[in-house]
């Protein structure tokens, strides 16, 4: 995601404006908790929490400088109980506990297109087996990107951990969309599966 670096936006800065900067355990509050990983400029997961105020969401966002954006939106429309995460994916297992979380969502996640580059693709199994020891019994995926390329190579893997509960290769538009996803629109279809966690894995 291009965002110019902001002389201003620092680590100690996130971190007293309430964003969590550090590797541990967040606790999830009593309502449903929704996670989206590569949140970008925050505009898909800020307006699903005002849509959904008794909802807690979630951002995780490795980009210092896409964070303060995130953190911006939440600042100016109140959004007091979205959490922002400045963080890597990798580092999941750290920050969520098992079976914690209701959903989490992969919007136009790095397509990574070089082969030997796939496994850092947030839909490699690497990253699905970590969904699915945080998301609940019941818990959902939803995977939305513009690539075709990308998509179809993930729905092996994807079909794989999870039970497809949808695949759309021409998604209407929504409510929530991300910065990505109204820029990418104009130029061909957009893409969307949806699965739940398989119970057991062959
Ligand atoms: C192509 S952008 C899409 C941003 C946003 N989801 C959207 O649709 O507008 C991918 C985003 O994922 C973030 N990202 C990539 N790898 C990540 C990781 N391992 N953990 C957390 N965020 C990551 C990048 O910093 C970037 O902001």
């Amino acid at each position: 995601m291009r965002q110019k670096k902001l002389k201003y936006v620092n680590l100690e800065m996130l971190k007293s404006l309430g964003v969590i900067t550090d590797i541990k355990k967040i606790e999830t509050k009593d309502t449903p908790s929704y996670l989206e990983i590569g949140s970008g400029k925050g505009q898909f997961i800020t307006s699903l929490q005002k849509a959904y105020p008794s909802h807690h969401y979630l951002a995780l966002e490795v980009n210092m400088n896409v964070c303060y954006r995130i953190l911006e939106k939440k600042m100016e429309q109140k959004l007091d109980d979205l959490s922002i995460i400045l963080g890597d994916a990798n580092h999941l297992l750290d920050y969520f506990f098992e079976h914690s979380i209701e959903g989490i969502y992969l919007n136009f996640s790095d397509p990574w297109l070089k082969a030997k580059h796939h496994k850092r693709r947030l839909t490699a199994p690497k990253f699905l087996r970590m969904y699915q020891t945080i998301l609940k019994k019941d818990g959902f995926l939803q995977f939305r990107t513009d690539h075709q390329d990308l998509f179809e190579e993930s729905l092996f893997d994807l079909e794989k951990y999870f039970e497809t509960i949808e695949i759309n290769r021409n998604l209407e538009v929504s409510e929530h969309m991300t910065e990505y996803e109204e820029k990418k629109r104009p130029y061909g279809p957009i893409y969307q599966w949806i699965g739940k966690v398989k119970q057991h894995v062959e």
